[in-house]
């Protein structure tokens, strides 16, 4: 039985009736066929080229997706037809917004397609079946992480929040930021794991783009699944408490000898997560001054770490990669932009296109002192005095978190400006204080 009511979604007539002219199923997998789960599990580890499971290991692992939408394409006719040719999954989440609010999103993961029918429209049917659920479950936007960057853009997509992975050269990376008076304790990852999720829902208030996890994500990061206690015995697990003894963050690493020399370990940092700034400072200090370590590298950080301004040598945090992360797709813009707060007062005028028709048209979106703000459709002229914009859906959605600047999309062409200085206002408006991130893949 789907366990709430989303699950229930049915794929669209529109893109159903596309694919069965070409010989192909469309229509949600049954939770409750224990088969279609299975292959519709395998079929999406094979999309992303991971390893067949075992037999064994399917209801586990299959444990998420019971919170999940899924749907799935079959070809009645392929030597295997039980097994989908497609995959896609969905379910609702929260998003942290600028000015420590939320929202509602669509997440949308695992969209597969066979090699042996990709480029026949199938993932295009399975992108608009989700931007339909989506919008009929309410929800004002629809997010994803993505394995080509070429490929969601021309379903209105794009990128709001990005990652950046360092390499810390350790000794040359001496600490200079404070001490704080609470302490790192080397703790147990099992009693650490029943801690991390109150932990982290404190620390991702004020980060936008962070999502909700799940609990089978976080059994995973503890190497507590089946097909991660394998990796258990290297992971180290350290927790920060405050001077009242209240945990505020922790950190799980790996430890591998590189090469012969005994003094030249590499740190792999797999979580930091610190709810407050004390937090984030004992926690890096403690890695930055472990014994027989050379380097520590980590990834899906933010591009502005405070880190930087926390060792002597600020040449020895090196970023090795920035990538997109996380991509945005407004669907509903007043709803969307209500949900999130403001760094001015003031008010912007925006003329959204959307090759879609799902959220084009001119608004008005006013942001008060208090940091809360109020967006609606706007009919004939924009008011004498307001900034204003012209962009497409992909650039709103990029302008969402606060971490893309108008003024970069406006020289670089993919916003107008319709009145001067119109997108330095706009940046005065959204831009976020914190750099937006998301932490987790999904
Ligand atoms: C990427 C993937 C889902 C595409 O599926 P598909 O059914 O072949 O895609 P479609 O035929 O529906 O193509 C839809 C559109 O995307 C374009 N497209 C498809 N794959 C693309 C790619 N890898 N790069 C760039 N564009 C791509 C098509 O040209 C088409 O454009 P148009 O509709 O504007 O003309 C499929 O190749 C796949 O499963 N790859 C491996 C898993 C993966 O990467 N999934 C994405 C997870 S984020």
């Amino acid at each position: 039985m789907p366990r709430h009511p989303f699950q229930s979604l049915p794929v669209p007539a529109e893109q159903a009736s596309t694919l069965a002219a070409r010989g192909l199923r469309f229509g949600l997998v049954d939770l409750d066929d224990e088969a279609q789960c299975a292959a519709w599990l395998r079929a999406d580890l094979r999309g992303f080229y991971a390893d067949d499971p075992e037999d064994g290991e399917l209801a586990d692992r299959f444990t998420p997706f019971r919170d999940s939408r899924l749907a799935a394409v079959w070809d009645d006719s392929a030597a295997d037809s039980a097994t989908p040719v497609a995959t896609v999954s969905s379910w609702p989440t929260r998003l942290t917004t600028p000015g420590e609010r939320d929202v509602e999103a669509w997440a949308i993961s695992s969209v597969t397609v066979a090699p042996t029918h990709r480029r026949r429209g199938i993932a295009r049917a399975l992108l608009e079946s989700e931007l339909t659920a989506a919008r009929e479950h309410g929800a004002p936007l629809a997010v994803l992480t993505v394995s080509e960057a070429t490929i969601y853009g021309r379903f209105g997509f794009s990128p709001a929040a990005f990652a950046a992975s360092l390499s810390i050269e350790q000794r040359r990376a001496t600490w200079s930021g404070s001490v704080p008076d609470g302490r790192v304790h080397l703790v147990e990852r099992t009693v650490l794991r029943e801690q991390a999720p109150e932990i982290e829902r404190r620390a991702r208030r004020a980060v936008p783009g962070e999502v909700d996890r799940w609990p089978r994500l976080w059994d995973r990061m503890f190497a507590l699944t089946g097909d991660t206690k394998k990796d258990a015995g290297a992971l180290r697990a350290v927790r920060y408490d405050d001077g009242t003894g209240e945990p505020q963050g922790f950190a799980l690493y790996r430890v591998a000898e590189q090469g012969s020399d005994f003094t030249k370990h590499r740190v792999t940092v797999t979580e930091l997560i610190a709810a407050t700034p004390d937090a984030y400072a004992a926690l890096w200090r403690y890695l930055l001054e472990l014994d027989l370590v050379s380097e520590i590298t980590v990834g899906l950080r933010s591009v502005d770490e405070p880190l930087r301004w926390q060792v002597a040598d600020a040449r020895a945090v090196r970023t090795t990669d920035v990538t997109d992360h996380l991509w945005v797709r407004i669907l509903d813009v007043p709803a969307a932009f209500a949900a999130r707060g403001y760094a001015a007062e003031g008010s912007l005028v925006l003329d959204v296109d959307d090759p879609d028709g799902i959220a084009g048209g001119r608004y008005l979106l006013t942001a008060h002192s208090d940091g809360s703000g109020e967006c609606a459709p706007l009919d004939g002229e924009a008011p004498d005095g307001s900034a204003h914009l012209a962009l497409d859906v992909r650039a709103l959605g990029s302008l969402y978190l606060g971490g893309v600047s108008a003024s970069t999309l406006a020289a670089a062409g993919r916003i107008t400006e319709q009145t001067p200085r119109a997108a330095v206002a706009a940046d005065a408006l959204l831009r976020s204080p914190i750099a937006p991130r998301l932490s987790i893949w999904f």
